[in-house]
């Protein structure tokens, strides 16, 4: 046998060991260095729940009845398989998409979620802030803690939508929107799929309301949770800013708030009275998606309220190929409900999405760590969107179609 000349021995020199040392000063912002140290949504999952109530968590985390249909919506795209092509030159990726008339450096949107305050005091300004400095678009929910006139004034830059629910009492709606268009909104995304609310049954089990009742059980939980507590505690009052009333349960409110005579006839009476851009979101089907195209409106949201309505309701990213066989061109198609990567992000374009939306993904953020938590999210799905096209070999997300995935059998 040849003598291997890797086995000679020696007595190891300072040289020897010091090459492996790295010592970096320690980090005096601890809570920056934990975020920065979540490498991927999961992680910050699980950062957020260490950091809120368990019921404010599970409002965030949970949804309808027997939950499957987020289950679903996470399988089918673990389930999307990228077809790569190689030797083609990726040194330069473009990754902004033209959404609704408006430049975004990146094809997905922070969508509309309520309640925002309650997961962290930064709430919708924090968001906004982390979305308008990395050129994402954000939408503001009807059922902000943030009015639409403070979100502009406090982050004046970067575009932002407004996601409306008509109420019964339509004057109220009329107000509401002179107020969005004053305030600058150019874009309107009208969520159609809460007749009445879901039925959130961790938020039973935990007694959640707004605002938190303080009972045995949160009290014990203050001592778990002090910083959230001393946040919601020592800044301003947590309300519905677009709404003039707030407490009782989330679902006893939605049932004042929402109209389960909400017809196509409210869809046309929107487009008579807006002149900007509508979304209609929480569409689910191609004949409605054909239906509101119809009424003239400039985009279409596949989405199930990321399971929080309709238990069994159908996947998105199952429904796309239809919608986009069923609208004319002029129509934006998106879909939300499950993504939590930006291989996520690439696998909805794939399938022929304009933009994808995102609800949880970027509340855990803000969850594990305020503003620079959701600044932390983007950074995660920024970085794997141009690591997965790269290795796609694709150098435009507007070159991302069909023909580059396929569906693996479950
Ligand atoms: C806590 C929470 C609050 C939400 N509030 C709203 C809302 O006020 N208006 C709305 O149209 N959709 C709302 N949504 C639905 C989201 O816009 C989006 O459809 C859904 O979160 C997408 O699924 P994902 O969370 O898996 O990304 C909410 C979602 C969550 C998780």
């Amino acid at each position: 046998m040849p003598e291997n000349p890797f086995n000679e021995r020696h007595v190891p020199k300072w040289s020897d060991v010091s090459q492996f040392l790295t010592l970096r000063a320690p980090r005096l912002d601890l809570n920056r260095a934990r975020l920065e140290a979540c490498a991927d949504v999961w992680d910050l999952r699980r950062l957020a729940r260490s950091r809120t109530p368990q019921a404010v968590f599970d409002y965030v985390d949970g949804s309808a009845a027997s939950e499957v249909t987020l289950k679903r919506q996470r399988d089918l795209y673990s389930r999307i398989e990228f077809l790569p092509k190689v030797l083609v030159d990726v040194a330069n990726v473009r990754t902004g998409v033209k959404i609704l008339g408006v430049e975004s450096d990146w094809p997905f949107v922070l969508g509309p979620t309520g309640f925002t305050r309650l997961m962290n005091h930064e709430g919708e300004v924090g968001v906004g802030a982390a979305a308008a400095r990395n050129g994402v678009h954000y939408a503001l929910s009807t059922l902000g803690t943030t009015s639409p006139e403070e979100l502009q004034r406090a982050v004046p830059k970067g575009r932002k939508m407004f996601q409306l629910y008509i109420w019964r009492d339509r004057s109220f709606s009329r107000d509401l929107l002179a107020r969005v268009k004053g305030a600058g909104y150019d874009t309107l995304i009208l969520t159609v799929d809460t007749p009445i609310a879901g039925q959130r049954l961790r938020d039973v089990r935990n007694g959640f309301s707004i605002p938190p009742r303080l009972t045995l059980k949160t009290l014990f939980d203050m001592s778990l949770h002090p910083a959230w507590w001393f946040n919601l505690l020592t800044t301003p009052a947590l309300e519905f800013a677009s709404l003039s009333s707030t407490g009782g349960t989330v679902a006893e409110l939605i049932g004042q708030v929402f109209d389960p005579q909400l017809t196509m006839a409210d869809v046309e009476w929107l487009r008579s009275e807006w002149s900007g851009p509508i979304v209609i979101k929480g569409i689910q089907s191609a004949a409605d998606a054909a239906l509101v195209a119809g009424a003239g409106v400039d985009g279409v949201l596949i989405s199930n309220h990321g399971g929080r309505q309709l238990d069994r309701a159908p996947v998105p990213l199952e429904v796309l190929p239809k919608v986009l066989e069923a609208v004319p061109e002029r129509v934006e198609v998106f879909v939300d409900g499950g993504v939590m990567s930006g291989g996520d992000v690439v696998a909805g374009l794939c399938m022929g999405a304009k933009a994808v939306f995102v609800g949880r993904a970027y509340l855990y953020g803000l969850m594990a760590g305020g503003e620079a938590g959701v600044e932390q999210v983007i950074r995660i799905f920024t970085k794997d969107i141009l690591n997965q096209m790269v290795l796609l070999g694709v150098d435009d997300v507007a070159k991302l179609n069909p023909s580059m995935v396929r569906v693996r059998e479950g």
